[in-house]
């Protein structure tokens, strides 16, 4: 009789097991197209997310880390009137190319439906996601660029000169030479001076957004020409910068803030060793948004999904994932601000306080590319510093 018994119930457990599987296996699979992230953060949203869902459930779509890459990528689908995303990560510097192209929907209905306004999120990332008066986007996850420094390597006196922001490129390149070396590590400093939208970002921070060409372009050169980096500077992008840092080799690095996120999930280094600072010539405003594909088949799951991740899952995004979050609810929510320390440190709100942005152009693609290429051809030895400010200056002018 025992036996009969376990049998039914090893039956009864097949049989709700298989039940489960089915009702997940039901649900509206909602296609979310975003970038690489080193940390867990997005998966853990993701995961939040579906487990309070019996409707939809949402599948990250991992794209390449390279914005300018991705950027490619998504328009090559959206040409096609592909509905393979349902919901798109966005760049804020190519965003509104997106809204003014018709790729993704406008979503102010949706939020006046939800009693959500644009001004519960961070302003100059809803500034990105507006196009002809019509909000597209939330915010994913605001950027700005900073300055990372091992607090253990540094003296109290150039700490306190960095967290105030008075210093220049020269003065920390000085300071990374002089560290080079302490605790374990080789290199001074790593930042972005690889061909892309990164250079973008740190061509824009050496020349004070844009308002020093010449003394910028000059600093740069003299820091990746100094011994305070290392040899293949002009291949670093956020990845290899992020990596030297976390794992110890480098005493500073200039980088988003998901880095602070990154060294809790793979560093080496612990988070007690890491400071944070302003830029001198001001922080570069970036960030991505969140944005419903035009051909979606699955537009209201997109929206659930946006809605979940944009407020409720910007708990996760700032705490694993270190970023500063987009929903301005959680700039006072005490778990978030007990769990990351660095957005409350004196440095950081002080690079919030600087922040400068990439120019602002109706063919900024163009203009992006023609700054780059110069600046890159510049940095690698490749061009003269005049030659590279005019083409920098015309390109800004157009
Ligand atoms: C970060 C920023 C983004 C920027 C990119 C450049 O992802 O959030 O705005 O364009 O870095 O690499």
């Amino acid at each position: 009789m025992k036996r009969i018994l376990a049998v039914l119930m090893t039956i009864a457990l097949l049989c709700t097991a298989l039940l489960c599987t089915a009702s997940a296996d039901d649900r509206i699979v909602i296609k979310f197209a975003a970038q690489g992230d080193s940390t867990p953060a997005t998966q853990e949203s993701i995961d939040a997310f579906n487990a309070m869902q019996d409707k939809y459930v949402v599948e990250w779509v991992d794209m390449t880390n390279d914005s300018g890459a991705m950027k490619e990528q998504l328009i090559t689908s959206m040409k096609a009137g592909s509905s393979d995303y349902d919901v798109l990560s966005m760049d804020v510097c190519w965003a509104g190319e997106f809204a003014a192209a018709g790729y993704i929907e406008p979503i102010d209905q949706l939020m006046r439906a939800d009693g959500l306004r644009a001004s519960d999120f961070n302003a100059g990332s809803m500034s990105a996601a507006s196009y002809n008066a019509k909000t597209f986007a939330l915010p994913f996850f605001p950027d700005l660029g900073i300055l990372f420094y091992r607090n253990d390597i540094v003296s109290a006196e150039d700490a306190e000169k960095l967290i105030s922001g008075a210093y220049t490129y020269a003065d920390l390149q000085a300071m990374a030479e002089k560290y080079r070396g302490e605790a374990g590590t080789t290199d001074g400093i790593c930042f972005q001076a690889k061909l892309g939208e990164c250079l973008m970002c740190n061509l824009t921070e050496y020349t004070a957004g844009w308002t020093d060409v010449k003394g910028g372009l000059e600093a740069m050169k003299a820091m990746v020409s100094s011994s305070a980096v290392p040899a293949d500077i002009l291949n670093y992008a956020e990845g290899e910068t992020a990596n030297s840092f976390i794992k110890g080799v480098s005493v500073f690095s200039r980088n988003w803030p998901y880095q602070w996120g990154e060294i809790a999930s793979n560093g080496t280094i612990s988070q007690d060793q890491v400071g944070v600072a302003p830029l001198p010539g001001g922080s570069t405003v970036g960030g991505w948004l969140l944005g419903i594909n035009k051909n979606s088949a699955n537009k209201d799951g997109a929206w659930e999904f946006i809605k979940y991740l944009a407020t409720e899952g910007q708990k996760t995004q700032a705490t694993t994932g270190g970023h500063l979050p987009g929903y301005n609810a959680m700039l006072t929510n005490e778990e978030v601000i007990g769990a990351n320390v660095m957005l409350s440190m004196t440095g950081f709100q002080n690079a919030l306080a600087t922040t400068i942005s990439r120019p602002v152009s109706a063919e900024y693609s163009k203009t992006a590319d023609a700054i780059i290429n110069a600046g890159h051809a510049f940095l690698s030895g490749n061009a003269e510093l005049d030659a590279t400010v005019a083409i920098i200056e015309a390109a800004l002018a157009e």
